[in-house]
């Protein structure tokens, strides 16, 4: 069977934890989109040009899951070009054979708005920046929860895709949720569904 599933939302609401337990459960292949504008915040030089020329190796670089990449990745991420050059590589991977997870924030609204289950997984700041706070160890949690703050009005106030539910997106808020539940709420929407 041929699908995608769409799992969009702000930072640390869950989503790559449900993406990868769901990728599991189907048998098929999940994309972090989140590294690909994290691998291009951090080449340096032109974004534009570091888009259009992403290698595998660049998805590689060991210092793409901290702050500074997220920092960096949001402000590349408000470019057009930026993200023009990186939505075949998206689409190209939706239509793997078997099917495809992708997560990030405009899958279900631009990437791939055909997407036969879109989920958007939200919380509320506070929570997401404990969890993102315990999971990197960096800085302290008032400024996780700061830059959690700042990402989401950048990510939400762009022009160009910004971060928002697809009218046809079911929302789950996972701020009272274990990753546990969480996932086992991801998993009945996408079994009802599919
Ligand atoms: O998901 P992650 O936190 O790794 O994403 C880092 C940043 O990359 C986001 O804050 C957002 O600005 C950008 N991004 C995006 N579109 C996506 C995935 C990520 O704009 N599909």
């Amino acid at each position: 069977m041929q699908f995608t599933i769409a799992i969009d939302g702000p930072a640390a609401a869950g989503k790559g934890t449900i993406s990868r337990a769901v990728a599991q459960d189907l048998g098929v292949a999940h994309l972090d989109t989140g590294l690909l504008y994290r691998a291009v915040g951090m080449k340096g030089g032109d974004p534009v040009a570091a888009a259009r020329n992403l290698a595998p190796q660049d998805l590689e670089r060991e210092d793409l899951r901290g702050l500074q990449a997220a920092e960096a990745a949001s402000r590349v991420a408000v470019n057009p070009e930026v993200r023009a050059a990186l939505v075949e590589f998206q689409r190209d991977f939706a239509r793997r054979a078997g099917g495809a997870v992708l997560d990030g924030r405009d899958i279900g609204t631009v990437i791939c708005p055909k997407a036969e289950v879109k989920l958007f997984v939200t919380a509320s700041a506070e929570t997401r920046a404990m969890r993102r706070w315990k999971e990197t160890g960096e800085g302290s949690y008032d400024a996780v929860l700061e830059q959690v703050r700042i990402r989401d009005a950048r990510d939400m106030g762009r022009a160009d895709a910004p971060l928002r539910p697809a009218d046809d997106a079911v929302v789950l808020d996972t701020t009272e949720l274990s990753i546990e539940d969480a996932v086992a709420q991801a998993r009945a929407v996408i079994q009802a569904r599919l």
